[in-house]
């Protein structure tokens, strides 16, 4: 079934080798933008061409502060990860996505922002800091690559109003779990993540983001809500 106004969001399950992603991740960065040291992040962009997935130039990241209200009206720049060896496993979450998606595949760009969260006993870890909120795109998601099993909390909700009204889910997403998200239909939010062990717990994530691929990024707020 599409995603659409009447069915806003699907959860899934993935095939893919988490593993062979995960490791993908082992040269992220701190997101320069976020107070504290928990909180890591990367871009890619991608768009099909010629039968093949192809890498689009590094371009700063910009969101309306209508959609976001922490690091909204400015342009972040953030570090690419290699996911060459993993390019088969990443496509596999776009098919995925895509089938559920109205889009002309040459007509779109993908997004695959990389979100590490460290939680820490002393030092809990925020995995939407900016609240409940939507994204700007045409379609969002939240695709669970890792999550350690210490952790508490980190659960994934899902509501029609910002306000927290009419919430349609909420739960904790497991590894190899994911949410796929009609972003102009509604809004969503993921806890605070604690732990009670002293080693510092991890949860990664992929945001895939679908939107249309010559859209000059400031034209945002012609989304409408
Ligand atoms: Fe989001």
């Amino acid at each position: 079934m599409k995603l659409n106004k009447k069915n806003p969001f699907e959860k899934i399950k993935l095939d893919v080798n988490l593993d062979l992603i995960d490791q993908c991740f082992s040269n992220i960065k701190l997101d320069p933008y976020a107070k504290g040291k928990y909180r890591y992040r990367a871009l890619n962009r991608y768009i099909f061409k010629k039968g093949e997935w192809q890498l689009r130039t590094i371009a700063p990241l910009f969101q309306s502060s209508k959609y976001n209200s922490l690091w909204g009206d400015q342009e972040r720049k953030f570090m690419e990860l290699d996911f060459r060896m993993a390019m088969p496993e990443l496509a596999k979450l776009f098919e995925a996505f895509l089938l559920r998606c109205e889009v002309t595949l040459e007509e779109i760009e993908v997004g695959v922002h990389s979100i590490r969260t460290l939680v820490g006993y002393d030092k809990p870890g925020h995995p939407a800091p900016e609240g409940v909120h939507s994204d700007g795109y045409m379609y969002t998601s939240i695709f669970v690559i890792r999550r350690d099993l210490g952790i508490d909390g980190a659960k994934t909700s899902l509501f029609k109003g910002r306000d927290k009204t009419g919430c349609l889910f909420s739960e904790v997403l497991d590894p190899g779990e994911a949410l796929l998200i009609d972003d102009k239909s509604i809004f969503h939010y993921t806890s605070l993540g604690t732990t009670d062990l002293e080693k510092d717990q991890i949860r990664d994530i992929l945001a895939i983001t679908i939107s249309p691929k010559d859209e000059n990024p400031k034209m945002k707020d012609s989304f409408s809500k």
